[in-house]
């Protein structure tokens, strides 16, 4: 299984923050904010670096500059997670997936998908409720095709049958998450989980 969970206090206090049914919109923004944060600093563990001299006040070293990085948000949910790797990685590019599931085939069905150039770029995709694994599957799908070989995604919630998903499709692709939840109800919604993110993040009830 290619699942690494964050257990830092920090991540588990700003799930539990998410978690509750009395956050309203506002707060649960930032703490997907401030989650997303904790989330980064292993998800850009396969960031590639190039070495470059630098000075110091003092002497000569050697400095780091990070290398390309592309942030895929799955609308809607995914833009949760963003500003925090705009704010962290502000060369970022970003692109957007937009997928739907098939009310009668019950399948990923694409709506808008906007992708810059993936070359060389370490692909970070945001998913943050990985429930099937329908639409993160078909996201990777995409960024593949693009020519992305360095992919990681980063969740907040994932479900044993998501990451079996991913596992049988996309076994090289590492998942980054808060928590692995027991698993989903008869809606495919993640339990405990958190509710609908998209619509607790946009106040959609
Ligand atoms: N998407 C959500 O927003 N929540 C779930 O529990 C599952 C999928």
């Amino acid at each position: 299984m290619n699942l690494t969970v964050i257990d830092h206090p920090l991540t588990r206090h700003s799930l539990s923050v998410l978690r509750s049914e009395n956050t309203e919109a506002e707060a649960f923004r930032a703490a997907a904010k401030r989650l997303t944060f904790t989330l980064l600093m292993e998800a850009t563990r396969s960031t590639p670096l190039t070495e470059t001299t630098i000075r110091t006040p003092m002497e000569e070293t050697v400095g780091y500059e990070l290398g390309d990085v592309v942030a895929v948000a799955v609308l809607r949910a995914g833009l949760g997670m963003l500003d925090a790797v705009l704010e962290m990685i502000p060369k970022v590019k970003v692109g957007f997936a937009g997928v739907q599931r098939d009310e009668e085939t019950a399948l990923p069905q694409e709506y808008y998908n906007k992708l810059p150039d993936l070359a060389d770029a370490h692909v970070l995709i945001l998913e943050p409720m990985l429930a099937t694994g329908g639409s993160l599957a078909w996201a990777v799908d995409k960024v593949k095709e693009s020519g992305a070989m360095n992919i990681t995604a980063m969740c907040v919630v994932t479900a044993p049958d998501g990451v079996r998903h991913m596992y049988e499709r996309h076994p090289d692709v590492r998942i980054i998450a808060a928590t692995f939840d027991r698993e989903l109800n008869d809606r495919a919604y993640i339990m405990p989980g958190l509710g609908d993110m998209g619509d607790r993040l946009f106040g959609t009830f």
